[in-house]
């Protein structure tokens, strides 16, 4: 096997920066809130890998099922030569593709891009044992600012997997799918994988779990500000919630300050009140329906080929090309 390469676009000091100005902003705004890039350190990559594993995270084994009905006719659809993915984590599910790409023909590299080094680093070595024809170079960096590095040359298929989309904000979305559209070239594709509207009684507990782990995720970003920040955050001293709202149909993770308390952040000279009760918001989880979905993706330039869903309508794959 040729071993992978690897692209760093965030080095360590990076990574600080970012944080530094994200955590002052997010933790003087009133409400408080944090961006949910920084769940995923090495241990906040395990800790999704744990979440993908929960009885009632259904996303996970939906999309998977999913792919394997469908990735023999995305390939040939798509027939790319390069696959990039962008979040691509642990990168489970897309072996399923890699096999179906190489099955139908030119796929000559992967692309795996993720702002968790550890995960990236974890997920290109496998690939590439698994893979040995296939060229494997790894991306460490923010998908939100960096798609202009991703690769040029052979036909590209981006693949964005996992319901990630849905961590975006609507605007940020919009803006997100149209900067995708703009690197790629007509005829180009997009895989995009969404979660769908369902009933909340099924998709609260996917983000609320009986064992805890994701409450368990949810606080790590304040393990990320105690060892990055030198901050002095209590986390088990906030209390994970994950709220349905229908009006805007998203899932909204929070972390609840159980009493009173006086955070200082060193490396900021930052000290932060929390009154009991005081949530901040740590990420969103948009779901989606059908017809949201491929017209936000006409909107950025792309028009949608095909959209599969499972049976119990859970979970939407869309290959989308670029006009
Ligand atoms: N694609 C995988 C993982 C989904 S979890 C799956 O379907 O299971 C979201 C992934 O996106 C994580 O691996 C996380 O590290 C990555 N991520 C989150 N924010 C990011 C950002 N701003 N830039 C790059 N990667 C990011
Ligand atoms: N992309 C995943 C999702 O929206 C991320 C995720 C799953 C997540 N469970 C979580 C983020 C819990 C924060 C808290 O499904």
């Amino acid at each position: 096997m040729t071993a992978p390469t690897l692209e760093i676009h965030l080095t360590d000091d990076d990574l600080t920066a970012a944080l530094r100005s994200d955590a002052r902003a997010g933790l003087t705004a009133s409400p408080k809130t944090l961006p949910p890039k920084w769940f995923y350190d090495a241990r906040g990559s395990e800790l999704f890998e744990a979440i993908t594993q929960l009885p009632e995270y259904y996303p996970t084994r939906t999309e998977r099922a999913l792919l394997e009905q469908v990735v023999g006719e995305i390939a040939r659809i798509a027939r790319a030569e390069v696959l990039v993915e962008l979040g691509s984590g642990s990168a489970a599910k897309t072996r399923l593709l890699l096999d179906a790409l190489s099955a139908a023909g030119p796929l000559k590299t992967y692309v795996p891009q993720d702002v968790s080094e550890s995960a990236l680093r974890g997920a290109a070595a496998e690939v590439a044992a698994e893979f040995p024809g296939l060229a494997v170079h790894g991306v460490v960096s923010d998908f939100t600012d960096t798609l202009h590095n991703l690769p040029r040359g052979g036909r590209r298929m981006i693949a964005f997997l996992g319901g990630t989309i849905g961590n975006f904000a609507p605007a940020e979305r919009a803006e997100f799918l149209t900067a995708i559209a703009q690197v790629l070239e007509p005829g180009e594709q997009l895989l995009l994988g969404a979660g769908l509207v369902i009933d909340p009684s099924v998709l609260v507990p996917a983000y609320d779990d009986a064992a805890g782990v994701t409450a368990e995720f949810n606080r790590n970003v304040l393990y990320v500000l105690n060892s990055r920040l030198r901050a002095d955050f209590d986390p088990e001293a906030f209390r994970h919630t994950a709220i349905w709202d229908a009006a805007n149909e998203w899932i909204e993770m929070r972390l609840e300050a159980t009493r009173d308390m006086t955070v200082a952040v060193a490396d900021l000279d930052l000290t932060v009140e929390f009154a009991a009760g005081e949530q901040m918001r740590t990420e969103i989880s948009a779901k989606f329906r059908v017809d949201g979905l491929t017209a936000e993706l006409d909107r950025a330039g792309f028009t949608t080929e095909h959209a599969w869903t499972d049976p119990l309508q859970r979970f939407a794959l869309v290959l989308a090309e670029r006009r």
